[in-house]
């Protein structure tokens, strides 16, 4: 019953304000604790927030607003009259928001948004070509996502958009109808919105006037075979790619199922088959797994990676760009299946001489492929690679060999990109995925003409996906499962975030898995790849002697302390120290820095011109410098519902008061009890 805490008191508040309003059409009362449970309200609802980048913002903010419900039921040509909240189904959001844009008179009558959910064939908010000014080439017109909408980029300015949920929605809905019933004449239902939001004009003011926060978080890379305790040694170097987290209109109701956990779950799955095979340590190249974060916003996570990798952080100890020498990326692959469970991969790579040839990468994956899973090249007349990490290592490193792994050929066939509906994928298709890339990695590794042949038992790959999927994507058991339970102590038991949102501060060392620093889900992947590709466990080290943590018992040079549990006390919490390496690398805008970080003083974002030259040299785009606006304490965004009294019924409202008043303590109570009764059987 996880949750219900927040999901129990709305309905309290239903029930004492149908109890109310059986008796009196009324909801106005001065007594603010009444008011409280006559009312229908909703607390830290999901609604479009601020973002601010470089040169704007994007979303909305918006003072506190009452209106009337109407209720839109074709948002293309129904008419809005001035000063109405409009309830709209979520298949017609982008229709009513590209009218705003496109007329300025409607945008100032419309006070706000309501958004029921739907079942729409296809829902994605994000751009037909997402972050296309990252392309290695020059066709930006190009329909990966051919129905994108783009309104998740838009500047919505002061009209507030939210999403009802569970009883909310009928509510909005039931309202808005009575509304429309009545003529709007009578006492009419209202909405009051609060998407009150601090931070305007762009990410520099705000990140100077400390009224935003920077979007960020940590990603991860751990090395098969572990590095040498002496540090690096010369081998190649073949990044395996995905990324952590997505976005949706309503940031924090994204699940990023297909894009990119599908991917993630592959390579995680991937990276403990060549884990458990004995071959990493003849390995003439070594593998690094890369999980990055951020990277729906311009590519966030792989660029900082990149410029940590540069300015030879400790993030990135014993890995450099000149060793560096393929790529291989595992896109969307959670919808490659049919029916039958038979699934189908493309290979995309830039064809263009200016590029490292992909041909060897090629061949390993066409030659991965078996009766479950077809692999082949993608289409010739694609412009390049789809939108993907890779495009942040070719503009850094453009003879680096890459392929990007995908379930389509010429555009998405994930109708629900960068929404909340991209919540499916197929345990059959992602094991496929991760033994096609384990094949085609195995032997790209093993680096001659002669490769042993990789054993792999599909049914222990397919256990392994399956217990991710209900780790990463599922309510349940979420990161309740039994292997976060090995691994770390999830903050939060449920489904972990899949928005990035915000990084308060930067800790001193950016290894510490301190939970205020590193969210649940980076801290399990960390954990997860540290222990998978481990070569086996210290001897004589903290381990031996009760176990390892992050302070006075730290594992020595060239070992990784897994599975240590900050909050629970004692040897429990402690972990196992296992020769290998795994790291954390914090992920934000290259624009940002902490202020004055080496006197002392409490932690503070600035701005940094630091990586202006490195940034030049590539030719980036300029940095978009993603940040999140900051917004009240208590609440917000938060709206309620309730019935304003017509004209000319305040002397009814009078005598009627004190009835209704005696009558809702009464229902309270009632309410109260009953909740309470709940809470103790639980
Ligand atoms: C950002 O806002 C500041 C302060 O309002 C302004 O001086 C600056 O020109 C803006 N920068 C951009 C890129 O718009
Ligand atoms: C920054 O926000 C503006 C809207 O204010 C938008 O037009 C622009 O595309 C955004 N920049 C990036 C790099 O996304
Ligand atoms: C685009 O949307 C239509 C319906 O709106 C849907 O039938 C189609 O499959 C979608 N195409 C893609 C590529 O998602
Ligand atoms: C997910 O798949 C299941 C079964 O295939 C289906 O019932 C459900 O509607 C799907 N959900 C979404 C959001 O596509
Ligand atoms: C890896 O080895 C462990 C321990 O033997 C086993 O439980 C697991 O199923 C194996 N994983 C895969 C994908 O083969
Ligand atoms: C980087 O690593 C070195 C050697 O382990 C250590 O002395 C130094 O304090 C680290 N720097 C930071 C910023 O953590
Ligand atoms: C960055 O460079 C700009 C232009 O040269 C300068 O005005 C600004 O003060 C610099 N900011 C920092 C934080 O160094």
């Amino acid at each position: 019953m996880a949750g219900c805490h927040t999901r129990c008191l709305p309905i309290v508040a239903l029930l004492v304000a149908f109890l109310h309003g059986s008796f009196c059409h009324s909801g106005v009362n001065k007594n603010s604790d009444l008011q409280r449970k006559i009312y229908a309200e909703v607390h830290n609802a999901p609604a479009c927030v601020r973002l601010l980048n470089a040169t704007g913002t994007v979303g909305c903010a918006a003072d506190p607003v009452a209106a009337p419900l109407l209720p839109l039921g074709n948002a293309a040509t129904d008419p809005v009259p001035d000063g109405r909240m409009v309830v709209v189904s979520e298949d017609q959001l982008s229709i009513v928001l590209q009218r705003l844009q496109a007329d300025a008179a409607l945008h100032e009558r419309v006070k706000g948004i309501l958004v029921i959910r739907g079942s729409p064939a296809s829902l994605t908010p994000a751009d037909r070509f997402p972050l296309a000014a990252y392309a290695p080439y020059s066709n930006q017109g190009f329909a990966w996502n051919q129905n994108g909408t783009g309104v998740s980029m838009l500047d919505i300015g002061p009209v507030p958009v939210f999403l009802l949920e569970g009883v909310m929605a009928a509510q909005a809905q039931q309202r808005a109808e009575h509304n429309a019933v009545k003529g709007f004449n009578g006492p009419l239902h209202e909405a009051e919105l609060d998407a009150t939001m601090f931070a305007a004009g762009n990410a520099s003011a705000c990140i100077t006037q400390g009224s935003c926060l920077p979007l960020g978080g940590h990603s991860v890379w751990a090395a098969l075979p572990p590095m040498p305790v002496s540090g690096g040694d010369s081998k190649p170097i073949v990044i395996v790619t995905a990324g952590i987290d997505s976005t949706a209109f309503f940031h924090d109701r994204t699940k990023g199922a297909d894009a990119p956990l599908s991917g993630l779950i592959a390579m995680l799955a991937a990276a403990e088959v060549l884990g458990n095979s004995s071959y990493a340590d003849v390995y003439r190249k070594r593998l690094v797994f890369a999980a990055f974060a951020g990277e729906p916003w311009g590519y966030m996570g792989s660029k900082r990676f990149l410029w940590e990798l540069h300015s030879r952080e400790n993030s990135t100890l014993g890995l450099s760009l000149e060793q560096i020498e393929q790529v291989v990326e595992i896109g969307q692959v959670g919808r490659a299946a049919d029916k039958s469970g038979q699934s189908a991969f493309y290979l995309h790579f830039q064809r263009e001489a200016q590029f490292g040839a992909a041909d060897d990468l090629v061949k390993a994956f066409l030659r991965a492929g078996d009766d479950k899973a077809e692999v082949s090249e993608a289409s010739s007349h694609n412009p390049g690679i789809p939108p993907s990490s890779l495009m942040s290592f070719l503009r850094v490193k453009p003879s680096i060999s890459g392929v990007v792994l995908e379930e389509f050929n010429t555009h998405f066939i994930n109708p629900f990109f960068q929404s909340r509906l991209d919540a499916n994928i197929s345990a059959e298709a992602v094991t496929s995925a991760a033994i096609v890339a384990a094949r085609a990695l195995h032997e790209t590794a093993y680096g001659t003409s002669e490769v042993p042949p990789l054993k792999i038992a599909r049914s222990a790959v397919h256990a392994t996906v399956a217990a991710l999927v209900g780790c990463l994507l599922m309510g349940e058991p979420g990161l309740g499962c039994p292997l976060a339970d090995e691994l770390i102590s999830p903050i939060s038991r449920p489904e972990p975030a899949h928005y990035i949102s915000t990084l308060p501060f930067l800790g001193q060392d950016s290894q510490d898995p301190d939970i205020a620093m590193k969210m649940d889900i980076e801290r399990f992947i960390w954990n997860f790849l540290a222990s998978r590709t481990a070569s086996g466990p210290v001897a004589g080290s903290a381990g031996k002697q009760g176990g390892c943590d992050f302070s006075s018992r730290r594992c020595e040079e060239g070992a990784v302390c897994v599975g240590f549990r900050a909050v629970v006390k004692g040897s429990a919490g402690r972990g196992r120290c296992l020769r290998g390496t795994a790291k954390y690398v914090p992920s934000y805008s290259t624009r940002f820095g902490c202020k004055d970080c080496q006197q002392g003083n409490p932690f503070q974002w600035a701005l940094s011109n630091s990586s202006l030259d490195w940034e030049a040299a590539s030719a980036w785009p300029p940095d978009p410098m993603w940040t999140e606006s900051n917004w009240p304490p208590g609440g917000v965004p938060s709206y309620k519902f309730y019935q304003r009294e017509a004209d000319g019924r305040e002397i009814y409202m009078l005598t009627a008061g004190i009835f209704v008043t005696l009558l809702s303590f009464a229902g309270t109570t009632a309410a109260q009890a009953v909740y309470q009764r709940q809470l103790k059987q639980r």
